[in-house]
């Protein structure tokens, strides 16, 4: 287990002899075997992350058990899911979104971590890394019939269910399938939280989750309807926060939504889902306070007997993430110097989507070269493909290698094939091993499934 002290923490990628590292291996090996771009993931970082949370949200004072309980989807015949009971300790359902490479989820579902889907694909990632489908919780605004029947039938331990309509829906499919779906509200607890506007999702104008009143009311046609089962309560309302404010106000509407529906409706629940969004340290301000978060998560459940789940992404992996890219060219004109890098927005999309932060350091770093304000750009042809701008950096030369850091998260995930460009490969240091997670796209996967190939 971790120590579960944030601030002793060791740097993911430490710098020795000049040269950043991960594990025993330098990234100026790694870029050199895998070539660039290359995201680099640190697996112990991953892992030793899980734990710090695992420890941060447990109660360890124990709790009161309930004659509540948490079952997966079970189709009426079928075994009940081993996940049963209200347990002081949390569950992580790591949110794949993040980032789903086969070789991080098989490490997270080794140590033990659920999973927070909001797909078909999801799902199907995630049961083929050995999450338990029962440690698999399902969000999103905009299931189809085909993704509940998939999700229903791999047994998972609930949706979050996001309007009357998809209820409605939920319902009558799972009635059709002789199965009963598991089911928690997302609530949107109208909450601000001090994020960018397009990662702000607890707002009573945002479109996920429903209010706390018509929370309520689904809560009264779920407790009547035969293949629907009320477990938990939901709401998540937005990324990279780092005030613990607006996380304990959102759990205070939420645990209202669960009173309110035990004393008027007699539903009694077993769990409630905080979501995700802990936000991490970047170039541009501090992590969240997750040791004070927990303390005051934990001290707000005891004596509930409601088991807590969160959904940490870039917590757990944001970090742990590094973005290799080799410096093409040094362009300068009269009012800017642009450092033109091998990757771009197609690579990591994150700065020009929405203002996403990343710190950007030489590999190498020889101390020598003067420091000036640049922009580093990539190659596509879009005024908006940046990686930073205005940043103070060691002038490189063309051929160094620059390190974006914080790109474990909503990286290599929302990389696309925009300018044809392949996609870069990945590679995962765990231990001693390197792991080559996917291999870099070549000419010929841009032009799969076209049927004129
Ligand atoms: C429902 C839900 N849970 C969890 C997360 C994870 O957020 P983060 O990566 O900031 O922890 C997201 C991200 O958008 C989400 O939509």
């Amino acid at each position: 287990m971790g120590t579960g002290v944030l601030t002793a923490e060791a740097p993911p990628f430490p710098r020795r002899g000049g040269v950043l590292h991960c594990g025993a291996h330098s990234l100026e090996g790694l870029a050199e075997q895998h070539k660039t771009p290359l995201y680099v993931y640190n697996g112990n970082r991953i892992v030793e992350r899980l734990h710090t949370l695992e420890e941060t949200f447990a109660d360890r004072r124990g709790d009161v058990p309930g004659s509540t309980f948490i079952s997966a989807a079970t189709t009426r015949t079928s075994t009940p899911s081993p996940f049963q009971h209200p347990s002081p300790d949390p569950l992580v359902a790591y949110s794949v979104k993040a980032n789903p490479n086969l070789a991080i989820l098989r490490l997270l579902a080794r140590a033990g971590a659920g999973a927070d889907i909001v797909s078909g694909g999801e799902l199907y990632r995630a049961l083929r890394a050995g999450i338990p489908a029962h440690r698999i919780v399902f969000a999103g605004v905009g299931k189809s019939r085909d993704e509940m029947r998939y999700a229903i039938e791999a047994g998972i331990m609930s949706f979050h269910v996001e309007s009357a309509q998809e209820l409605e829906v939920l319902g009558a499919l799972a009635a059709e399938m002789g199965a009963v779906a598991p089911v928690a509200v997302r609530v949107n607890p109208d909450v601000r939280s001090p994020t960018h506007e397009f990662t702000r999702t607890g707002h009573a104008t945002a479109k996920f989750g429903v209010s706390p009143r018509e929370a309520h009311d689904m809560y009264r046609r779920v407790a009547a309807h035969p293949a629907l089962r009320a477990v938990g309560v939901d709401v998540h309302i937005g990324s990279q926060i780092r005030d613990p404010a607006p996380f304990l106000r959102a759990l205070d509407v939420v645990l209202a939504v669960a009173d309110r529906a035990r004393r008027e409706l007699g539903v009694e629940l077993g769990y409630v889902d905080l979501g995700g969004g802990f936000g991490i340290s970047d170039g541009a301000g501090d992590a969240l306070d997750v040791h004070a978060l927990g303390r005051q998560v934990a001290t707000r459940l005891r004596g509930r007997g409601l088991t807590l789940i969160i959904e940490p992404g870039r917590f757990l992996v944001g970090d742990a993430g590094v973005l290799i890219t080799q410096v093409l060219y040094v362009k300068k004109s009269d009012k800017k110097t642009f450092v033109v890098t091998d990757a771009g927005m197609t690579e990591l999309i994150r700065p020009s989507h929405y203002g996403g932060v990343h710190s950007v350091t030489p590999v190498r770093e020889n101390g020598q070269d003067p420091v000036e304000l640049v922009d580093i750009v990539g190659p596509v042809c879009e005024q908006g493909d940046f990686l930073a701008r205005d940043r103070p950096l060691p002038l490189p030369r063309p051929g160094a290698l620059l390190c974006v850091h914080q790109a474990g998260a909503y990286g290599f995930t929302m990389a696309s094939n925009y300018n044809s460009r392949p996609r870069p490969a990945e590679v995962l240091v765990h231990g001693d091993h390197v792991t080559l997670a996917r291999r870099r796209e070549r000419f010929d996967d841009l032009i799969r499934g076209e049927p004129h190939a």
